[in-house]
């Protein structure tokens, strides 16, 4: 059974009391919206903006594997070993370890349709050492004895967190600011239809409940103003498309605050860039899946083995910090959202000084940071942090 938006809204990990209490009121108002409504852009009522641009074909939208020498070396895989590719993507870490390692075996595991559809080819390629698995991190304690996997019977694995070019490229998937497409944002794709997407919550949630979602999932410092102007708007018509749903966020600031934010590399973001991170998150309950690998590493890897982990944003990386350090994910953490976005900024000032936890080793005290080679190359990967550890 796929998640309903109540309980996606219940999981929700960083601070789940906060958030649960606002819900209550607000999924009957939207629950009376057929959800044909909002998919098919044809319906009246239904705004469109932008060009309707897409590439069409979700699979031919390449991704770049980000650090991928890295990865490989303190993966360190040798031959005749069994790899855990829990992201596999577009399959870039996956087919250069198949490259370089003889006898390797690589299981295959994504939540999305479209990459396990390439990881099914890739088996065709290399008969006998892919296996292609289509599950969410949490769904692969279930699966993983069906293909001979016990617990500690694994080598490596890698844990890519986030979106893969197929899906953030790609308009019809409903992920991209700058494409506009349905506001659907489901890395399952279509797999559990009835599973909410981004247009359900912006549209269901109260105002309150959709401030905390863009405060806490995008760190968002203008929540309150933005869930504001939304309420606003799907007062008068669903909010239904992507390119809609960026220029309700913009209309929330004056015009020349459209671009006026910058990213990492210094390069303008626009303004509705931390929502769509935020409503992203939200959608497909990435921190509480997050949580979900990170304990399936830890169950199947064998002593001496090997976890990378990538992760893109603050929110992934702090839980991976405190998972490596054994720290108890579930405790609260006391505060409100503005003093946890201010605790987050101050960890990521002061980055290190690791603890062990008794059940990792750190391969290496500092995160690994993408060149500025690579990120020139490749600026999708700007933001990448690699924490690799030993299971011990
Ligand atoms: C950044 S991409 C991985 C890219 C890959 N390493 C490559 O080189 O092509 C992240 C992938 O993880 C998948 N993913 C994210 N969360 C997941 C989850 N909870 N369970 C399974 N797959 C997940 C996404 O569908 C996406 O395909």
């Amino acid at each position: 059974m796929p998640p309903t938006l109540r309980q996606c809204f219940y999981m929700a990990l960083p601070c789940r009391g906060l958030l649960v209490p606002l819900f209550r009121s607000s999924w009957g108002r939207w629950r009376s919206v057929p959800a044909q409504y909002w998919r098919n852009p044809q319906q009246p009522g239904c705004m469109c903006f932008g060009s309707a641009r897409s590439s069409g074909d979700p699979e031919c939208e390449p991704h770049t594997p980000v650090l991928l020498n890295e990865v490989l070396h303190y993966l360190d895989i040798q031959p005749g070993q069994v790899f855990l590719d829990l992201t596999f993507g577009g399959g870039g870490h996956s087919k250069a370890i198949l490259r370089s390692v003889p006898g390797v075996t690589v299981v295959a595991a994504d939540r999305d349709p479209v990459a396990f559809r390439l990881a099914q080819k890739l088996a065709e390629e290399y008969p006998g050492q892919v296996r292609p698995v289509l599950a969410r991190f949490s769904q692969l304690r279930e699966l993983l004895p069906s293909l001979g996997l016990a617990d500690s019977g694994l080598d490596a694995a890698l844990l890519d967190a986030g979106c893969s070019s197929m899906q953030m490229d790609v308009a019809v998937r409903g992920f991209s600011l700058s494409k506009d497409g349905p506001l659907d944002m489901r890395m399952d794709g279509d797999r559990y239809p009835a599973m909410p997407g981004a247009a359900d919550a912006v549209n269901a949630l109260d105002q309150q409940a959709l401030t905390s979602v863009l405060a806490t999932y995008g760190e968002e410092r203008h929540a309150r103003k933005i869930a504001a102007a939304i309420a606003q708007a799907r007062s008068f018509h669903p909010i239904v498309r992507t390119q809609q749903l960026a220029r309700i966020v913009a209309g929330a600031f004056p015009a020349c605050a459209e671009y006026a934010r910058r990213d990492r590399l210094q390069r303008p973001s626009h303004v509705a860039t931390k929502t769509f991170q935020a409503l992203r998150v939200f959608v497909n309950d990435e921190l509480n899946e997050l949580v979900a690998g990170l304990q399936e590493a830890q169950r199947l890897l064998r002593p001496g083995g090997r976890l990378c982990v990538l992760t893109f944003h603050s929110l992934e990386d702090r839980i991976v910090k405190r998972f490596l350090r054994g720290e108890d994910l579930a405790a609260p953490r006391r505060g409100g959202v503005r003093q946890l976005i201010r605790a987050a900024d101050e960890e990521q000032d002061g980055e290190e000084g690791e603890a062990e936890s008794g059940r990792w080793a750190h391969l290496r005290r500092k995160v690994v940071l993408p060149s500025k080679e690579e990120v020139q190359g490749n600026p999708r990967g700007r933001s990448a942090k690699l924490r690799a550890a030993m299971r011990l």
